[in-house]
């Protein structure tokens, strides 16, 4: 995504993911501990999440291994390499945590994680997961539908998107100020985007808590855009009027728009999007419009979608 030297021009070139992968395993410590967030979570530590019902959201597809989705990452403030945030992201202290709703809203609130995971059942739910470097991975990811939060606090007329935000601690994230990007991370969604059930509040993985590379404690799952749009670590959540910013967009807007929805007719300037490496697989997949997701077409009706890419 981010390209500052020709050296780094091989990001779309997606070389074959063994090259990359690192097989650390990440042993999850004090798997069978219940009630995971009330207590101090040692750093790079996982739990096992109780309680998760099974969803229907779940594409039939081989589900990428945990190893490669844990070690394979994108999280510039740990490191601007795909193994990067593996090794680098145990300074995150995921708990306790915060995450602080408010804008325009008739109830703001500051939840803590035991009250965030209190909105709704937590659910396991397989989804896709496409990169806008080309490649892809099928997650089961843990979490219950943003839309449950953003009526708890109840967004007012005016509200017409909804703006996140990373946290941005360089205590925590000595590399952040070589990500190359601005920081804190920022992302967005329209409204009504938000409200699909299909968009997700993610706190876990593979039955646990998530692992600080991939996001800990809550981030943001939209299965059906770029993998960029799906922020990791929020703190911040603000119902606004306004389009709100995002980090890609600020970085490089005439690479990467506000929308982001995976569309195989609408190439990169600098690579095709017509077709991504399922990470672990040899030979290349065709990309799905809205990856495979045509409940959400809807939700677009008489945009023109390279426009608004
Ligand atoms: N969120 C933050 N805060 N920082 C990031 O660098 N990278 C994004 C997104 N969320 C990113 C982020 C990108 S480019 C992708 S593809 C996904 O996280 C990767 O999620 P994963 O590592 O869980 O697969």
């Amino acid at each position: 995504m981010l390209i500052r030297k020709p050296a780094d021009l091989r990001y779309s070139d997606v070389t074959p993911k063994q090259l990359y992968i690192n097989r650390r395993r990440f042993l999850a410590a004090g798997s069978a501990i219940a009630g995971a967030w009330a207590l101090p979570t040692p750093a790079g530590a996982t739990m096992k999440l109780n309680n998760v019902v099974k969803s229907a959201y779940k594409v039939d597809e081989k589900i990428t291994p945990r190893e490669d989705i844990t070690t394979y990452n994108n999280y510039y403030e740990f490191g601007t390499q795909k193994e990067d945030p593996a090794h680098y992201a145990n300074t995150l202290r995921p708990s306790p945590w915060q995450v602080q709703v408010g804008g325009l809203v008739n109830k703001p609130k500051t939840y803590d994680l035991d009250s965030v995971m209190k909105i709704a059942p937590l659910e396991e739910r397989i989804y896709r997961h496409r990169c806008v470097e080309a490649w892809s991975i099928v997650v089961p990811w843990i979490g219950f539908p943003l839309a449950a939060l953003l009526k708890d606090v109840e967004p007012n007329a005016k509200a017409k998107y909804v703006a996140f935000q990373t946290l941005y601690d360089p205590k925590q994230m000595p590399l952040g100020n070589r990500a190359g990007i601005e920081l804190p991370y920022v992302e967005g969604l329209r409204l009504d985007e938000a409200m699909h059930p299909l968009a997700l509040l993610a706190v876990g993985l593979y039955g646990e808590t998530l692992p600080n590379q991939n996001g800990a404690p809550i981030r943001l799952v939209v299965p059906w855009k770029y993998g960029f749009k799906s922020i990791k670590s929020i703190i911040k959540i603000t119902l606004t009027d306004k389009q709100p910013p995002t980090t890609w967009n600020i970085s490089s807007a005439r690479e990467y728009g506000f929308y982001s929805n995976v569309n195989p007719a609408v190439d990169h300037p600098r690579w095709s999007q017509a077709s991504e490496r399922r990470l672990g697989e040899l030979f290349k997949k065709k990309t799905l419009m809205f990856n495979g997701y045509p409940e959400v077409a809807g939700l677009y009706s008489g945009m023109d979608l390279r426009k608004n890419y």
